[in-house]
């Protein structure tokens, strides 16, 4: 595919190398680790946002203006969640493709009646150039290799004017905000998904989860990357003090 060589490089975070030693084992494992839980993952996101997590993307797509017959990408679809919502708000005039490196998650969208998907990674898009009108991805950022090089890809394949919307979980500022939020996420969900799937792998997904969290580069640098990748417009929206809405614009 004629992929667009970036020239800002931003890894999301750095190497852990409690779970992984090098670039290869981290895609490697997050593979594994996607696949072999995907049938959780659904559950699991159910628990963690007690249940508000379906309707909170619904409102963060209308937020980002997603309309009746647009064309729009999913970037790390995951069991679809997103991408199911997109179909309703596009209508039968639009359309909507998942992109996953997970086959096993793939699976779960089509499950969902996700019915375009495509395996692939943000970073390497096995799509021609300008082909949508909106790109989307779901708390998947900081699973690509490199910002500059994913950002380079979506403008890519965003047809000018079109926009595109990363939503996040960014910790808070605050001390206590933050010390409640990671005693919830690094100690509780892992625990909890323990307890309820019985599986060590989603329980290592969660741990690794805000790991992953905790080591992402800074909203301003994301803004940034964004920027850098020629998209204007860049703007983040804070929802609950912690959920971001990055959008930003492909200049028309
Ligand atoms: C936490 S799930 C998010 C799923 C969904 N977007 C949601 O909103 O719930 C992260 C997804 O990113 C995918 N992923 C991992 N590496 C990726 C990459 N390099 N590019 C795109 N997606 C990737 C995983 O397979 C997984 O399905």
């Amino acid at each position: 595919m004629p992929k667009v060589e970036s020239k800002y490089s931003l890894p999301p975070h750095p190497l852990l190398n409690d779970y992984y030693r090098d670039e290869t084992e981290r895609k490697k494992m997050v593979k594994q680790l996607f696949d072999s839980t995907a049938s959780h993952y659904d559950w699991i996101n159910k628990v963690m946002s007690f249940g508000t997590g379906e309707r909170y993307r619904y409102e963060a797509l209308e937020r980002a203006g997603l309309g009746v017959g647009q064309s729009v990408l999913d970037i790390g679809c995951g069991t679809g969640v997103l991408a199911r919502h997109e179909m309703e708000l596009v209508g039968p005039d639009g359309t909507v493709l998942g992109v996953d490196p997970s086959f096993g998650m793939l699976q779960q969208a089509q499950g969902r009646g996700v019915e375009w998907v495509t395996m692939g990674r943000g970073e390497c898009l096995p799509l021609q150039d300008q082909q949508f009108d909106f790109i989307s991805m779901g708390y998947a950022l900081r699973h690509v290799v490199d910002l500059g090089e994913a950002f380079t890809e979506y403008y890519r394949v965003l047809k000018p004017g079109g926009t595109v919307l990363l939503l996040e979980i960014s910790p808070p500022a605050s001390r206590i905000g933050y010390q409640l939020i990671k005693f919830y996420m690094k100690y509780l969900i892992p625990l909890i998904t323990r307890l309820g799937v019985r599986d060590k792998n989603a329980q290592l997904l969660m741990s690794y989860y805000w790991d992953t969290i905790e080591q992402c580069v800074p909203p301003q640098m994301i803004l940034e990357a964004l920027e850098a990748a020629g998209f204007e417009k860049v703007k983040r929206n804070v929802q609950f003090g912690v959920f971001s809405e990055y959008t930003a614009s492909r200049p028309a």
